[in-house]
């Protein structure tokens, strides 16, 4: 049964979309076995822009989460499996901004992802289903925490204000919880982005995030690396990008965190990535 786990903050810019993407890609690294599936449900589309085959950029007859939420597609006609092997997505589609009223005011509006999630098969597919959310509070985001067992915050070390409204986060998880039957939303943990150690800003903001949440808080800290706009720019990973690059170690160590945390037995054999950026297969001990 696949884990499902929302990227979350209604913050802008602060690494949902990267983490989507690179942490999705560091998961299908760790096994060949493994199967993640990203769902894009922020109608930028920033996560279909950076994933979705570049040979297909024109979109013909490609199914999106905007048909899928306003109930005219099933979910599984509209993966698509991206350029690394074992990792798929939903793409989304700029029309779901002009959507989004209906299914605010429909059946959907809060069970949307989650039913359409439950009639299929991907959840038997799939060893996790990482979903993007867009920079608000509003129903996308509610579709997500619903339909989520897990949620990640990403909060940026370049940001004096990151932590501030942080409690509305926390209150839309809760309400969110409120009205779900049966187990109920879980933070998995708080990411660091956009870390750079050099600066002051980012060495008050870790100390006040790691103060605020503990263990909570990822190990890893997600370095600033230009290498993320260049991946992005050229359809890529970090790690097709530039294995040596901060990110694509980092990203490959939260994977690690996340399996930790979750207690997730790795499908056999497990892919190791090495420090100087070449694959060997290992077995599982
Ligand atoms: N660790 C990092 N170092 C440097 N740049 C980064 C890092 N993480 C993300 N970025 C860059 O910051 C920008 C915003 O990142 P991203 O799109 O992931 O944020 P987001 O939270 O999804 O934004 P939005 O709220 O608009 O959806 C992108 O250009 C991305 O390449
Ligand atoms: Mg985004």
């Amino acid at each position: 049964m696949a884990i499902i786990i929302a990227v979350t903050n209604h913050k802008g810019g602060v690494g949902k979309t990267t983490t989507v993407a690179n942490t999705g890609a560091g998961l299908v690294r760790k096994s060949k076995k493994m199967h993640v599936l990203v769902i894009d449900l922020d109608p930028q589309s920033n996560l279909t822009q950076n994933l979705f085959p570049h040979e297909r950029r024109d979109y013909k007859g490609q199914t999106t989460i905007a048909q899928v939420l306003g109930g005219a597609a099933i979910i599984d006609d509209a993966i698509v499996p991206t350029s690394i092997k074992g990792l798929d997505l939903v793409p989304s589609h700029i029309d779901l901004f002009e959507q989004e009223p209906n299914i605010q005011n429909g059946a959907g509006a809060v069970l949307g992802l989650h039913s359409a999630l439950s009639r299929s098969d991907v959840l038997n597919k799939y060893d996790f289903i990482l979903i993007d959310c867009p920079p608000n509070l509003g129903t996308f985001m509610t579709n997500a925490l619903y339909a989520a067992s897990h949620v990640i915050i990403p909060i940026e070390a370049s940001n004096r204000f990151a932590l501030d409204g942080i409690q509305s986060l926390f209150k839309k998880v809760n309400d969110v919880n409120v009205f779900k039957q049966g187990t109920k939303t879980q933070t998995l943990g708080y990411l660091i982005t956009r870390c750079d150690m050099r600066t002051n800003i980012a060495k008050t903001m870790t100390t006040a995030i790691r103060q605020a949440f503990g263990d909570l808080v990822f190990r890893t800290a997600i370095r600033s690396n230009t290498d993320f706009d260049k991946a992005i720019m050229l359809n890529k990973t970090i790690f097709q990008q530039d294995l040596r690059a901060s990110g694509a170690s980092d990203y490959s160590d939260v994977a690690s965190e996340i399996i930790e945390r979750l207690k997730f037995k790795l499908p056999s054999p497990e892919l190791v990535v090495q420090k100087e950026g070449t694959e060997r297969e290992v077995p599982v001990t």
